[in-house]
């Protein structure tokens, strides 16, 4: 393994372990997490590998097979959050926000590699974070469950990295199933495996990474989250997933101006939309979501307005191609979309979205399945 040779080149040594992390796809439920409310994501078939071995001091280094990603040395005791940046703030994250809570954290030498597309919308930083949890809580004895380290990990994101973000990402990575669709709960991070059932039914789900620049850091996702926690208290409630649907129809429209209106029927009909999904993959198979997925673009577009051109050109490309439906997956704002396509048509989507691309002036697209895999775990 490369990874191995490359770790021994950089420390003079040989790891202790080898830890893997998957990035995700959400199949439905998008800006729902940090409302507390439903999503319906599962771990890909692309992984973070983290190779670690413990020190006898208190020195972190980490390094990064991928170009660009400079090696980073710290110690410790000296870190200051805030003044971490670039890549290392995530597996440095990690590390820091388990000190923080009081757990005992080794130095150590952490060589990482990466088959997740960086900026994708594939949740590469959480795969990232995730192989580095799983690598620390065994190195250090800590014993902490998949549960525990989605808050974690969730925590490294959003107070050493600076990304706002929800439970979504770390959930999948970390509580994912192979061949399932994780359903969580977003409140009580409750997740219920859904066998997603496709290769029976002759279908498979395309990533469509638009290669459209998405970022996390800066202001459309910080400002849709703060949109969002505002209508809910204007409305009175803890979080929108408390809203029903009669009071978005009634109370709702009085009570906000028409732009927070917008977002909270994106929440509140996206959330009816996961259960109605998950209801629908359960009693007839995964060839009945089709229009579900096509319609929660239609509301991230139009409502809560996070697409962008781009990923309104890749659904439409797949739908036209024979897609049984499409949307945007991830944050937003470039990213990738996925298609659910019967397998006979998926390369007719493929080249309808690159076609497409072309006709637009809009750099390549890369388009690839991906199956439904199993939780981070140890490798080596
Ligand atoms: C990003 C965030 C997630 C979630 C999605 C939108 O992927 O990291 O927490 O909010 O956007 O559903």
């Amino acid at each position: 393994m490369e990874l191995l040779t490359r770790f021994a080149q950089r420390f003079g040594a040989e790891p202790e372990g080898v830890w893997a992390a998957p990035g995700r796809v959400n199949l439905i439920g998008e800006h729902t997490d940090y409302n507390e409310g439903f999503a319906l994501p599962f771990a890909i078939d692309r992984h973070t590998r983290a190779a670690a071995r413990r020190r006898t001091d208190d020195t972190v280094r980490v390094a990064s097979s991928a170009a660009g990603f400079a090696p980073v040395e710290i110690a410790l005791d000296e870190a200051d959050p805030e003044k971490i940046e670039g890549w290392a703030a995530y597996p440095l994250g990690v590390l820091l926000v388990l000190r923080g809570l009081g757990h005992r954290v080794p130095g150590l030498d952490i060589m990482v590699e990466s088959e997740v597309p960086v900026g994708a919308g594939l949740s590469s930083s959480a795969a990232l974070c995730c192989s580095v949890a799983l690598a620390v809580n065994e190195l250090a004895g800590l014993g902490l469950s998949p549960q525990a380290l989605v808050e974690i990990t969730r925590q490294a994101e959003n107070q050493v990295a600076g990304a706002p973000t929800g439970p979504l990402d770390q959930s999948a990575s970390l509580l994912g199933v192979r061949d399932a669709a994780v359903l969580l709960d977003c409140r009580t991070l409750a997740a219920e495996p859904l066998p997603l059932g496709l290769d029976a039914a002759g279908l498979t789900i395309l990533v469509l990474d638009t290669r459209a620049e998405h970022a996390h850091c800066d202001g459309g996702y910080a400002a849709r989250r703060a949109g969002c926690e505002q209508a809910a208290r204007t409305l009175g409630v803890p979080a929108l997933r408390d809203l029903t649907e009669d009071e978005l129809t009634g109370r709702a429209r009085h009570l906000l101006d028409p732009r927070s209106y917008r977002l909270v029927r994106h929440v509140v009909t996206e959330n009816a939309r996961v259960l109605e999904t998950a209801a629908l993959l359960e009693s007839s198979g995964p060839g009945a979501i089709g229009p579900l997925l096509t319609a929660s673009h239609a509301s991230l577009r139009d409502d809560f307005q996070v697409s962008c051109a781009e990923l309104d050109a890749a659904v439409e490309a797949a739908l036209g191609a024979g897609a049984l439906g499409a949307r945007m997956t991830g944050g937003g704002f470039g990213g990738s979309a996925i298609a659910l396509v019967p397998v006979p048509a998926a390369e007719a989507v493929a080249e309808a979205v690159t076609a497409r691309f072309a006709v637009e002036g809009f750099a390549e697209p890369s388009v690839f399945a991906v199956r439904a895999d199993e939780a981070a775990h140890r490798l080596l």
